[in-house]
């Protein structure tokens, strides 16, 4: 795919997939190895749930809902090599990965009002391209033009087994089945929720990373966008 005319602006790569398909392990090397910008928008809904549970309202109550989003600041940060999520300044990166606010971002992430403010914030972050964006909807809705699009997928098994290592990891008390089941479920309520549900852009790769080494199936990536920048250095 060609630049625009007059436009100089670097390549933007849409990661969408659901839950557990190690998207977000993927997307922060391949941004570190490209030298992009790595943006994780599930990160930006898990805030906005963290705010809503802080300010006690109902994840119903729309209008409660985007004066929540619009008093709340998001910004990302790299300290000492791992990247920070900071909610008006302060560092919330291990407070919205709960197993409660995975939920509650499931819920909340339906919301028109909350998804207006966070594409609008998307855009405004990936504008200069030369970026990364992990997500649902990146490559169908929040950048369609996305120069590289991929779909980041695995077995709902697969995906509940790495989440419940992770959780074991931190420290959680959960179990397998529970995992598993908790997985399922955000599924559903992200494929079938009306606005911006998870579904895969016509044009995205499909990447299925059962039973591969996220060494290759980030080296498969690399290379897509590799030649990609190659041809937009010819062109
Ligand atoms: O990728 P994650 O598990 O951190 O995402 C958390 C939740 O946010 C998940 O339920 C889906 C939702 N989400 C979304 O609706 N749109 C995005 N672009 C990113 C995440």
């Amino acid at each position: 795919m060609s630049k625009g005319i007059g436009l100089d602006k670097g390549i933007v790569v849409a990661i969408d997939g659901p839950s557990g398909a190690g998207k977000s392990t993927v997307a922060r090397l391949l941004a570190e190895r490209l030298g992009y910008l790595y943006i994780d928008t599930g990160a930006m809904f898990r805030t906005v749930a963290l705010a809503v549970k802080q300010a006690n309202i109902s994840p119903e109550d729309e209008q409660a809902l985007a004066a929540v989003c619009r008093e709340l600041e998001i910004a990302f940060e790299r300290r000492d090599g791992a990247y920070r999520v900071l909610a008006n300044g302060k560092d919330v990166s291990e407070a919205i990965r709960t197993p409660e606010i995975s939920l509650l971002t499931s819920r909340i992430s339906t919301k028109k009002a909350v998804r207006d403010v966070l594409l609008h914030e998307q855009r405004r972050m990936g504008q200069d391209g030369n970026v990364v964006l992990e997500g649902r909807d990146i490559g169908s809705v929040v950048f369609p033009d996305a120069e590289v699009k991929f779909f980041l997928s695995a077995s709902p098994e697969e995906r509940g087994k790495r989440r419940f290592l992770e959780l074991q990891a931190k420290g959680e008390k959960v179990t397998l089945e529970q995992t598993i089941a908790e997985v399922a479920a955000r599924d559903a309520q992200d494929e079938q929720r009306e606005h911006a549900p998870l579904r895969r852009a016509n044009d995205a790769y499909l990447v299925d990373s059962d039973g591969i080494s996220v060494d290759e199936v980030l080296g498969r990536m690399e290379k897509i966008v590799r030649d990609c920048e190659a041809e937009q250095t010819t062109s």
